[in-house]
């Protein structure tokens, strides 16, 4: 069955929704985006993600064409259209189409588009309850990891690099320390300690690592925000991700050391409980 996407102000069967070849976004990956999941048909924590996209639409420049209230409504107009009740919903915004030019263009309109992705089973999935295996790849990306750009080709390169190796997804490193996961942030447990790397430009700063680290700190968990290097993670008790489709998601290997006993840690299976919980709760 097709979907309805949206274009620039039309929702569109996705066989009929086109941008334009000249699009900065094709030609330059002069782009920001934002994927947010939906669980129970509703959007989780829609507020988080309009949030960076705003951060990351100033860093670059570019204004969003609609607001914040507006966005809302397309992303729920969308789940409604394409009765989405477990799944995403994944919005880009470009600089808009220009004649060919490295410099910004002055007159172009963003682009704007959005598309759902059904996912049942996103919450209960089997990955969650088996675990997931990394590898460690060099972390090749450019220096301003902080802004959602549409630039993804490495993190696509890491997770073929992954494949390839029989694994799940890469950890990337840099000078010996984990920034993040291709696609995910990344965590470990030492004790009773959750570490996971401090905010900065060398790394996404995830809307569900924020949540995740608040409901952590609300039921009494020490968390450390610092950098911790590939090898302190190959030693760790437990070891996790987080992300808008992942949630809290169990490592159980990396480089293929085992972490722990090899299945899913008491602190990524309960962080994973608290956050789908109190997610659920607060979707609108
Ligand atoms: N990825 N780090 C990177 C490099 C990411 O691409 C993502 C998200 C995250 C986690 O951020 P959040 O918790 O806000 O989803 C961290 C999305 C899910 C994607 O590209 O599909």
């Amino acid at each position: 069955m097709s979907r309805t996407v949206y274009v620039n102000g039309d929702y569109l069967p996705e066989e009929e929704a086109t941008v334009s070849v000249f699009d900065r976004g094709f030609l330059f990956a002069d782009g920001v985006y934002e994927v947010t999941s939906v669980l129970g048909a509703k959007l989780i924590d829609f507020a988080g993600h309009a949030r960076r996209l705003w951060r990351s639409l100033g860093e670059l420049g570019l204004t969003s064409p609609v607001t914040e209230e507006e966005l809302l409504e397309i992303h729920r107009e969308l789940v409604r259209r394409n009765g989405i009740d477990e799944g995403l919903v994944y919005l880009q915004v470009t600089r808009g189409a220009a004649d060919r030019d490295f410099a910004f263009p002055t007159d172009a309109a963003p682009t704007l588009v959005l598309f759902t992705q059904s996912k049942p089973g996103l919450a209960d999935s089997p990955a969650a309850h088996a675990g997931i295996r990394v590898i460690s790849i060099p972390d090749l990306r450019w220096g301003r990891r902080d802004i959602k750009t549409v630039q993804l080709l490495y993190p696509s390169m890491g997770k073929m690099m992954a494949k390839q190796a029989g694994a799940d997804d890469a950890w990337m490193v840099e000078h010996g320390h984990v920034t993040e996961g291709t696609s995910n942030n990344a965590y470990i447990v030492q004790g009773d300690t959750i570490v996971t790397r401090h905010l900065g430009n060398e790394i996404l700063h995830g809307i569900t690592r924020a949540a995740v680290l608040r409901f952590a700190r609300e039921a009494q968990m020490t968390v450390e925000e610092r950098s911790f290097t590939i090898d302190e993670a190959k030693e760790a008790d437990e070891a996790f991700i987080t992300s808008a489709s992942a949630f809290v998601m169990p490592v159980v290997s990396i480089d293929g050391a085992m972490i722990g006993n090899g299945a899913p840690g008491p602190v990524a299976k309960r962080l994973r409980e608290i956050y789908l919980d109190e997610s659920r709760k607060a979707a609108i």
